[in-house]
């Protein structure tokens, strides 16, 4: 795997896209290791947060292949669309908080990458955007999805119609970057992100992803039912027992994630 480095230190899993000659963007090879990679973290109860970033001073991930995607057919295309939108759900879905250290440019699937994570730390000179348009395309990895639901559907469509991209400080204010900090403090912000979670019980966390993605994914009905289901699950659990416990014996917990 070159395209994509894995490194696990303390729970933690930093994935980085290493293509730095094409900034990282999205062809077969790396979509290929993301996939491996993904499949590899959920599959780890060793690991238990990742961030997702990308190689070289200027970009997190400029995009799809241009040069790719100018080869689709219609049909190919409907392929590569739902290839790119599973493998957003695989972030999305693997079960622990993912969080993007966006270094540079997010464009077009960079941005949807970063979307797919659950937090975004953002360095100061990042520009993210949906360009598609500007190609004859559409955003086809979930950004007409999720974008709407991070920083509302009148942002959103301005985003996505006019193409352009924005800078750090109107994602913090549109509430796409959770945070923004200096461009050489935005990996170490993101482990300090991850250090907060890494004490949290494993258990609650991937119930509590659940059911936000649950919400989502049918609605807030549904979602009220998840929700309290998925509270039973956590309160059946060793970590509920654990911090609870803990917290009455005045102790640290000590999570097992079971
Ligand atoms: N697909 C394929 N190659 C890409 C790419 C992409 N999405 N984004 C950048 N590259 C390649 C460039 O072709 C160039 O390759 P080369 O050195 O072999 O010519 C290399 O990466 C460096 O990019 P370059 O454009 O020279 O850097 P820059 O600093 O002048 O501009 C960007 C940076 C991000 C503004 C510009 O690369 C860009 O607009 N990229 C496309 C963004 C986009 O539309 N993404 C959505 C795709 S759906």
């Amino acid at each position: 795997m070159t395209t994509v480095l894995v490194e696990k230190a303390d729970r933690l899993a930093t994935v980085t896209v290493n293509r730095p000659d094409k900034l990282n963007a999205l062809n077969d090879a790396v979509m290929g290791d993301l996939e491996r990679a993904f499949a590899g973290l959920a599959a780890d109860p060793g690991v238990g947060a990742v961030i997702v970033t990308g190689a070289g001073p200027k970009a997190f991930v400029a995009g799809a292949d241009i040069a790719e995607l100018a080869t689709m057919t219609g049909l190919s295309a409907v392929g590569v669309a739902a290839r790119g939108q599973s493998l957003m759900q695989a972030v999305e879905g693997c079960g622990r908080p993912v969080i993007a250290a966006v270094n540079g440019y997010a464009f077009g699937g960079g941005l949807e990458l970063a979307l797919a994570c659950h937090l975004r730390v953002f360095s100061r000179t990042a520009k993210v955007g949906l360009p598609e348009v500007g190609l004859g395309l559409i955003p086809g990895y979930g950004g007409t999805q999720r974008l709407p639901r991070v920083v509302g559907r009148g942002r959103a469509l301005e985003m996505i119609l006019t193409g352009e991209p924005v800078d750090a400080e109107t994602a913090l204010r549109f509430g796409l970057a959770n945070r923004v900090v200096e461009p050489e403090a935005v990996l170490e912000e993101a482990r300090r992100l991850a250090g907060a979670i890494l004490g949290k019980g494993p258990v609650a966390l991937r119930l509590a992803l659940e059911a936000v993605l649950r919400g989502e994914e049918a609605g807030p009905g549904e979602g009220m039912k998840a929700e309290r289901f998925l509270f039973g699950l956590a309160a059946s659990s060793g970590d509920m027992k654990e911090g609870t416990g803990a917290f009455l014996e005045r102790r640290k917990p000590a999570f097992r994630g079971l």
